[in-house]
């Protein structure tokens, strides 16, 4: 038997029809057997869920998002669209309401009114980091959830910290520049080997502990400072205060956010505690340092360099100048010597990229075939373990509300005649999200189900998935 795709009523608040399994599914009767060959204790095979419509479910990828995520996504049995440039504002309301999933990069925008034209849109993945080119509080509202990737790049960055330190302690830049220059300059003096040296860590999280496991490998020292207390890799040492760091390291490295607390970490005061003749690398957030008290230090030679990949203010587009209109400071900090400038491509790698398209597609996968939001940026975060394959008859329940009283007792009530096998919700802001999983429920009782959770008056968006 084929699925049964059910009609989708286009009407506010959203409405989303099922489709069940075929009880003859090739995939499922694979698992069922292995199952019937496994003995008491092994894992039991998660069931494959199916969404709404699942042939019906079209993805628009736009911006060139790698082929690995296109073929991914295309695995899962969606009909992916993909283009290779950006959509403006215009274009997107035209196209969106043929899609339930669109994935973009950092030029599109989906302001109020491209969600407003999308009526079947389930979910948006930015395939890159920052998620402001996406309107999150209205998606949100819509029952829309926003997933990114803010951790593929860690390991780039981490690398590019370790060529840093290497660079400045050689004073390899400097070097290179007069030799281009026609100064052959060969010099020992104050250039060092890192074997030995100690490197202090400000900021302890996924970029800051893979630094700490390189630096160690090279024979550094490592030490850091972070506001929660954290379990060490290898032989590194927590310290607090940020102080006590910066009087023991020879290279202080910052991999913070950017926070009210964290602008301006690095000041006047904090880089004269730094000791004589040490470094300062930034690959986190322009702000978190005061770059003129940054540049006195440079030239007081208290520091013996610095590397920035990050800077207040940066220019939009490649090819643009780095210049005083942009930061009143930037042609000082050209000219100063032992001062590695890079534009922000801490991150940028062909290796990050690909980790981006993988992490981003399955999190779209995730969310439209078993509901899970873990990761969203705008939504609640909400995920239940997996319906095993032998749970043939179970729906999960997928239902986007209001976040106001009394929601959960009207859907109980209408889930009451049947077994919660496990049901997890929260809420974030004015959106809330319920995961069930519902036992015993007939193909004729699904429908049923839908239609009375769509019609509470909190109603966002409620899927069924079985
Ligand atoms: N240069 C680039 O291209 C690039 C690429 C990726 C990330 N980044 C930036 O690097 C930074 C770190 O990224 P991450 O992925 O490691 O983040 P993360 O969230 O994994 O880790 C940040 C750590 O900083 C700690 N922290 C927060 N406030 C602090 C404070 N006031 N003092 C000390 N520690 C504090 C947190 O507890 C956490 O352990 C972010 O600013 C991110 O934007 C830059």
């Amino acid at each position: 038997m084929a699925p049964q795709p059910i009609a989708i009523p286009q009407k506010s608040p959203r409405v989303v029809a099922t489709s069940i399994s075929p009880p003859t599914q090739t995939l499922h009767d694979r698992l069922r057997h292995r199952e019937s060959h496994a003995s008491f204790g092994v894992i039991r095979q998660p069931k494959v869920l199916h969404p709404v419509d699942n042939e019906g479910l079209r993805l628009l990828l736009l911006e060139n998002i790698s082929q690995e995520a296109v073929s991914y996504l295309r695995a899962q049995a969606f009909t992916v669209d993909h283009y290779t440039k950006a959509l403006s504002e215009d274009e997107l309301v035209e196209k969106i309401p043929h899609y339930h999933a669109i994935g973009i990069r950092s030029k599109t925008r989906i302001t109020e009114r491209v969600i407003k034209a999308a009526s079947k849109l389930l979910v948006i993945g930015c395939f890159c980091i920052g998620t402001n080119q996406v309107d999150l509080a209205t998606a949100a509202k819509a029952g829309i959830p926003v997933f990114n990737s803010p951790f593929s790049n860690s390991r780039s960055v981490a690398e590019l910290v370790i060529a840093e330190i290497i660079a400045l302690s050689r004073q390899l830049f400097q070097r290179s520049f007069e030799l281009r220059a026609g100064i052959w300059n060969k010099q020992s003096k104050g250039c060092w080997e890192v074997r030995g040296k100690t490197l202090g860590i400000v900021g302890y999280g996924h970029i800051g502990s893979q630094l700490s496991v390189l630096a160690e490998a090279l024979g550094m020292r490592v030490i850091f400072y972070d506001v929660i207390n954290l379990m060490p890799l290898g032989s590194a040492r927590q310290v607090d205060p940020l102080q006590a760091l910066l009087a023991e390291a020879d290279f202080v490295t910052l991999h913070v956010p950017e926070l009210p607390e964290t602008v301006n970490m690095i000041s006047k005061t904090e880089l004269e505690q730094m000791k004589e003749g040490s470094y300062l690398i930034n690959n986190a957030r322009g702000r978190v340092v005061d770059i003129p008290a940054l540049i006195e230090a440079l030239q007081s030679k208290h520091l013996a360099g610095a590397a920035l990949d990050v800077f207040p203010a940066e220019p939009a587009s490649n090819g643009a100048t780095f210049d005083d209109s942009v930061n009143s400071w930037s042609s000082t900090l050209r000219s100063l010597p032992n001062v590695i400038l890079s534009p922000h491509i801490g991150g940028s790698t062909e290796e990050a990229q690909r980790m981006i398209g993988e992490e981003v597609s399955q999190a779209l996968a995730r969310y439209l075939n078993y509901g899970s939001t873990v990761g969203a940026v705008n939504f609640p975060e909400v995920d239940l373990r997996a319906i095993t394959a032998e749970q043939g008859d179970h729906v999960r329940v997928c239902h986007v509300h209001n976040n106001q009283p009394g929601v959960l007792r009207q859907v109980n009530d209408i889930l009451s005649p049947y077994n919660v096998e496990k049901q997890y919700s929260d809420s974030k802001g004015d959106v809330a999200y319920l995961l069930a999983d519902i036992a015993d429920v007939s193909p004729t009782d699904v429908n049923k189900l839908r239609e009375q959770i769509s019609k509470t008056r909190a109603n966002i968006l409620t899927r069924l998935l079985a």
